[in-house]
């Protein structure tokens, strides 16, 4: 593995019951990458981000991350390592004000070595970042409880949430369902900016438009196995990832120009 490598997923599988979720899956991702991760419904998206994140424990195959074996890790060691997701379904203390919920992270094994400081300050640092996610520190937003925010604003609670780990991967799962076209144009910039100053980010999209903006690389899960790897132009022109999302109702963008 050479040294500029993050995260090295080898014959990854999970079967639940007999489904095979995820399938002897390989992929690898250097320091600074965007990978895209595209397939229908059920492809297996949301088990590999559990088996990489510690929720789901591989039936096979090994995850290595930052030279570490994390395979069957306790998902709290694992965000400690610096790998941050979000959730497809969110899952946050709907009962607390919405930036009370980025204390956790705040107060983490890793956030404490990485940055320090004192625990009063930790509310500063929440709603800097909270702010940053469009939740105006000069409106009530950000203390009001997050279970009474709508979707669009808890999508990006859970991102603040992730960020506020300062990862060194972060896995988005669908992030932007549910979002209106105005909240996606505000995020997709803070996205492109954090990997372009060095963040590893591996991006689970339906909206493949505004996927195909920001990543360098695309893999296509089907039936759980990885049918294509490369540019988007290249998985697209694929005759398996075509057939793949024949009867499904997606329109199919080309990549960035490069
Ligand atoms: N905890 C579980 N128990 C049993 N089966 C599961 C479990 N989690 C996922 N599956 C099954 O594994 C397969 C892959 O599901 P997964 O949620 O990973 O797909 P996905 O690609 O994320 O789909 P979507 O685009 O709808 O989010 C599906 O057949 C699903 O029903
Ligand atoms: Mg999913």
């Amino acid at each position: 593995m050479s040294a500029e490598t993050l995260l090295k997923v080898e014959g990854l599988g999970k079967s639940f019951g007999g489904v095979m979720a995820v399938s002897n899956v390989d992929f690898e991702l250097k320091r600074g990458d965007f990978l895209g991760v595209i397939g229908p419904n059920g492809a297996g998206k949301t088990t590999l981000v559990n088996l990489i994140t510690g929720f789901v424990k591989p039936s096979r195959g090994k995850v290595i991350f930052n030279g570490k074996d994390i395979t069957g890790r306790k998902p709290y060691d694992i965000a400690n390592m610096g790998v941050a997701r979000t959730f497809q379904m969110v899952r946050l203390f709907h009962n607390m004000p919405a930036y009370k919920n980025l204390i956790i992270p705040l107060c983490s094994q890793r956030v404490r070595k990485l940055r320090g400081g004192k625990y009063g300050e930790r509310d500063d640092v929440a709603i800097d970042l909270l702010d940053d996610m469009g939740f105006e520190r000069t409106s009530n937003v950000p203390y009001k409880t997050a279970g009474s925010l709508p979707h669009g604003y808890l999508k990006r609670l859970d991102l603040a949430r992730a960020l506020a780990l300062r990862p060194d991967l972060l896995i988005l799962d669908e992030l932007f369902s549910g979002m209106s076209m105005a909240e996606v144009a505000g995020v997709l910039p803070i996205i492109e900016k954090l990997n372009t100053q060095g963040l590893t980010t591996i991006m689970i999209e339906h909206r493949l438009r505004e996927l195909f903006r920001v990543v360098d690389r695309v893999m296509v899960l089907n039936f759980g196995v990885k049918i294509a790897e490369g540019s988007p132009d290249q998985v697209m022109d694929s005759d398996e990832v075509k057939k793949a999302y024949l009867g499904v109702d997606v329109e199919i963008p080309r990549g960035k120009p490069a």
